[in-house]
């Protein structure tokens, strides 16, 4: 009985091995590594009904060596400046607030993009022309999509005010006009 046990155990023990391997060669293998290693997400903005926005826009964010870039074009908007994050939670609803606070696995204060203490979410204000179109342009070097600080599968959020870089906890940025979940998108 005792030897029966043990030879199953090497078995299963064996079988493990395998299993270890194949994924190995897997993730080495190309072709295979775009399942298992994200470069680029995309954020489709959508209008809150609530306050009968018409703010819409797409922004992508696109591994870089140092971190991340931040592109997009977002229309609908009054000219001027108005808040923009990463806020906990991926999800849509008719005034935003479904997305809950700005992202923040750091625990630090709310700040202003280029500051090293902020919301990993904290990216400032877009500043929309004449027309009402912002053009998102930005580098970031907390952002990820890996571990605690991965911004996929979160909100991004528009407001209808700036942010002001400092007022706790979001700047004071007022209403949600946009929100976009952030996921996977084709490299
Ligand atoms: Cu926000
Ligand atoms: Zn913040």
């Amino acid at each position: 009985m005792a030897i029966r046990k043990y030879v199953g155990a090497l078995a299963v023990g064996s079988l493990v091995g395998v299993a270890a391997l194949g994924l190995r060669s897997q993730a080495a293998a190309p072709g295979k590594s775009q399942a298992t290693s994200v470069t680029k997400a995309i954020a489709q903005l959508i209008p809150t009904t609530k306050t009968q926005s018409t703010v819409k826009g797409t922004v992508t964010f696109t591994k870089t060596e140092h971190g991340m870039h931040v592109s997009g074009e977002i229309t609908g908007l009054t000219p001027g400046e108005h808040g923009f994050h990463v806020h906990d939670y991926g999800q849509w609803s008719e005034d935003g607030m479904a997305t809950g606070g700005h992202f923040n696995p750091t625990g630090a204060p709310h700040a202003s993009h280029d500051s090293s203490k902020r919301h990993v979410g904290d990216m400032g204000n877009i500043k929309a022309d004449d027309s009402g179109k912002a053009v998102v342009e930005l580098d970031d070097d907390q952002m990820t999509f890996e571990g605690p600080t991965s911004i996929l599968g979160r909100g991004l959020v528009v407001h209808a005010k700036a942010d002001d870089l400092k007022s706790q906890p979001s700047g004071d940025a007022g209403g949600r006009l946009a929100v976009a979940i952030i996921g996977v998108a084709k490299p």
